[in-house]
């Protein structure tokens, strides 16, 4: 354990979801640890506005403007040497004892190529810079539970390859990067941190809306009278700050290489009906219109019947039906394609102590926080 609080670790993408919930909890729990923050910016003006969107997204308690024991430097994953000067490469590659790749296209909406340059591309990057580092001790690349794609049924974290296909371009890059992450086992200290779907702080914060954030808010202006899923399904979602947590336990207090986690709800997902009855109830405490009727939890439907819809839409070509269905889609067989994510590796390694919080606690804090503040104004 105690190896891990002097370490020098280099994070990618801080800025994002889960960057910005490591850097809180690196500040409030490992004082000890040095980390470099690699976040993209034109110049150093920009990068400094950009650090301090992330400090304050921290929130640490008081109006702070920096982080003690954080550095951003200005970087890009998908450029050579990551976008770094030759002698402040070398600074780091002199020192580096642990990386944590999280930098990431997330967008389903971006084209193919992009997120195979960034996605793939910024990890071969990542393992060659790691290739130089003389003091490394620890790589972590950080992956998607859903790279296991169009599978059913109980996914394991050492399985990886399949070819049931995949719902996406992003999560198909996410596959092909743990490809990569796997085969650069055989000559780096390197694990693979596979996280499940992420809906916002357990204090309600969400930093940047994604594809579920957008569906929650459609949902709640009661624009879907259905909704794809097998009532039964795991409906597998984590608070962001408990994934990032559980992490960098993982990573700083437990590393063993070569080895692949889900860091999921498992055992402990709600099903998808749970979730979809958990939504409408806390909607219904918030909004006069689902109490009075006006919005009704939508029905759970089988693909066929949704496909059936789908259809019926480009038929008649009503605009707004369009609208709802795109939104509808990006999630619309995440709830249909009923996994199980297997979480004995993370149970194995951190006990107890990984259990998920309940999702009755976490999630209705974050759709009232969201329900405050005007929602994450995402509309389709
Ligand atoms: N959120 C989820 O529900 C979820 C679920 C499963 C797995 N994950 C995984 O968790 C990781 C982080 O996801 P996230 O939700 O935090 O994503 P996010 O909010 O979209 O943030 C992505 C981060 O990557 C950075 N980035 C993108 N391209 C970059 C580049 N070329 N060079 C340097 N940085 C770059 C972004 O920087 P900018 O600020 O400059 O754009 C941002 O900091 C990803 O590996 C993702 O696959 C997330």
């Amino acid at each position: 354990m105690s190896h891990s609080m002097d370490a020098i670790l280099l994070v990618t993408g801080a800025t994002g979801n889960v960057g910005v919930e490591l850097c809180r909890a690196l500040v409030r729990d490992y004082p000890r640890v040095r980390a470099r923050l690699l976040v993209r910016a034109v110049n150093e003006d920009e990068l400094r506005a950009r650090w301090l969107q992330t400090v304050r997204a921290a929130q640490l308690g008081d109006a702070r403007d920096d982080l003690p024991g954080c550095e951003p430097i200005r970087g890009d994953v998908s450029a050579p040497g990551l976008g770094l000067e030759a002698p402040a490469l070398e600074r780091l590659a002199s020192d580096t004892t642990h990386i944590v790749h999280a930098a990431c296209l997330t967008s389903f909406a971006t084209p193919a190529e992009r997120l195979v340059r960034t996605n793939v591309g910024g990890l071969e990057n990542v393992l060659r810079f790691a290739r130089r580092c003389r003091a490394l001790r620890a790589v972590a690349h950080v992956s998607t539970c859903f790279t296991a794609g169009r599978r059913v049924g109980t996914i394991r974290e050492d399985e990886l390859e399949h070819d049931a296909g995949f719902v996406n371009a992003y999560e198909r890059s996410k596959y092909d990067a743990e490809r990569m992450a796997r085969a650069a086992m055989a000559d780096l200290p390197l694990s693979v941190y596979r996280l499940s779907l992420l809906v916002g702080r357990r204090d309600g914060f969400v930093h940047r809306p994604q594809a579920m954030h957008v569906f929650l808010e459609n949902l709640y202006q009661g624009l879907f009278p259905l909704v794809p899923g097998d009532p039964e399904a795991p409906f597998d979602i984590l608070p962001t700050d408990y994934a990032a947590e559980a992490l960098l336990a993982l990573v700083l207090r437990r590393f063993a290489p070569s080895q692949t986690y889900h860091i999921a709800a498992g055992e402990h997902a709600p099903t998808t009906l749970a979730w979809l009855a958990t939504t409408a109830e806390v909607f219904r405490a918030l909004s006069p219109a689902w109490r009075a009727g006006a919005h009704i939890q939508p029905d759970l439907v089988d693909l066929d019947t949704y496909r059936h819809l789908v259809d019926t839409v480009a038929t008649v070509g009503n605009k707004t039906l369009a609208r709802m269905l795109r939104v509808i889609s990006d999630l619309a067989e995440y709830p249909l394609s009923s996994k199980h994510f297997d979480r004995s590796n993370v149970v194995a390694a951190l006990g107890t102590d990984s259990t998920p919080p309940a999702f009755a606690d976490y999630y209705p804090v974050v759709l009232e926080a969201a329900a405050r503040g005007g929602w994450w104004r995402t509309s389709a």
